[in-house]
């Protein structure tokens, strides 16, 4: 297997505040293989953006290790990071912070072109024309500035600029969630397409589970700083493992009516637990319908199943079986009566 793009072993972000330390990433393992899409799923406060910052190195990880390429960057300075950037880029929620207001477009998607000696004058042109295109903007949105464009064509630009220096990995941290619902779809299949044409690896984080089945080869999937289950996207959508995972994917809507009606949403009590003080043994425990002793007490590890998925689960058997949420009454509500979106 040819090395991957991106390698995060026990990454750990913790930050120090007032009230104590925040366990915001706290072991996070996984690997994007070239030319992969993983996506990294989990509830708001999980700690995914802060994995997606360490791992493009805008943020520096407290322990662990991050190796882009085969390359340990964990402790690389600023001046030893340089040559490396152009090989890995970060798309964000929100394009207009990350788009100089003062710039043109021309000129923003220009620029890491010139930051790496790649091409200037009538070549770095050149490519901007041609990258403006493949992001299905027009020649003459080269001269505009970011205000005068809308959000969908302000993460047009994030997307022509990132990928100007055709890096090998590309993490997207919700890249559509502030756009205009009618645009979503089309910047989504934008990345796809441009992910199978070019072929870069991708670290795609979102809350949209549509989004992320479109997309990814793989999930992995997050709660208060870890990951509890990773597996193919086929895989996981047909047969999630973990409690969690269960209870995140009941709450998708399905298209097909009768699978809609025939299905129990699972309802997690309570709101996520604070990173300050997550729970002891299973950081699930205190929401799982399923919880027993053990799992209040023993902290899980995260298994390699026989078929070749991870997770994190006593409940879990060395077999793969796994247990139902879903056949949990007390905590279950049949789906027709909730409204998922
Ligand atoms: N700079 C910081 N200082 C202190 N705590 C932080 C900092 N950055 C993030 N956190 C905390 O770390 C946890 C994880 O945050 P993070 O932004 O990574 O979550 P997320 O999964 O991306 O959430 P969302 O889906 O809402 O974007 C949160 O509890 C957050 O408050
Ligand atoms: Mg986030």
């Amino acid at each position: 297997m040819s090395t991957p793009v991106l390698e995060l072993t026990a990454l750990e972000r913790h930050f120090a505040s007032p009230g104590g330390t925040v366990r915001a990433a706290d072991g996070v393992t996984l690997t994007v293989g070239r030319g992969e899409v993983l996506g990294l799923v989990g509830e708001s406060g999980s700690g995914k953006s802060t994995v997606g910052r360490c791992a493009v190195r805008l943020d520096e990880p407290t322990g662990g290790t991050v190796r882009i390429n085969g390359t340990d960057v964990t402790t690389l300075s600023r001046r030893a990071l340089r040559p490396l950037r152009k090989d890995f880029h970060l798309v964000f929620q929100d394009p207009s912070s990350s788009l100089d207001p003062r710039m043109t477009v021309g000129a923003i998607v220009a620029e890491p072109l010139r930051l790496h000696r790649i091409a200037t004058g009538e070549a770095a042109r050149a490519r901007v024309a041609a990258l403006l295109a493949q992001v299905g903007l027009r020649p003459e949105h080269a001269d505009r500035h970011p205000h005068e464009l809308s959000g969908g064509q302000r993460q047009r630009v994030s997307i022509a600029r990132a990928l100007s220096v055709e890096p090998d990995l590309l993490v997207a941290d919700e890249p559509t969630s502030a756009l205009d619902v009618s645009v979503q779809a089309s910047v989504l299949n934008l990345l796809a397409d441009l992910q199978r044409e070019r072929g870069f690896g991708c670290l795609f984080i979102t809350h949209d589970l549509a989004a992320v089945e479109f997309l990814a080869d793989r999930i992995a999937v997050m709660y208060l700083g870890q990951i509890v289950e990773q597996a193919p996207t086929r895989e996981l959508f047909a047969d999630p493992r973990h409690p969690y995972t269960q209870a995140l994917l009941s709450a998708a809507p399905v298209p097909d009516p009768v699978t809609q009606r025939s299905r129990r949403r699972i309802v997690l009590s309570g709101e996520l637990p604070s990173p300050l003080a997550p729970p002891p043994g299973c950081r699930f425990h205190t929401r799982c319908p399923l919880a027993t002793d053990r799992c209040r007490t023993e902290i899980p590890a995260l298994r390699t199943l026989p078929d070749g998925r991870e997770v994190s689960c006593h409940l879990v058997t060395d077999d793969g079986t796994a247990p139902d949420a879903a056949a949990s009454p007390s905590r279950t509500i049949p789906s027709t009566r909730t409204a998922t979106r």
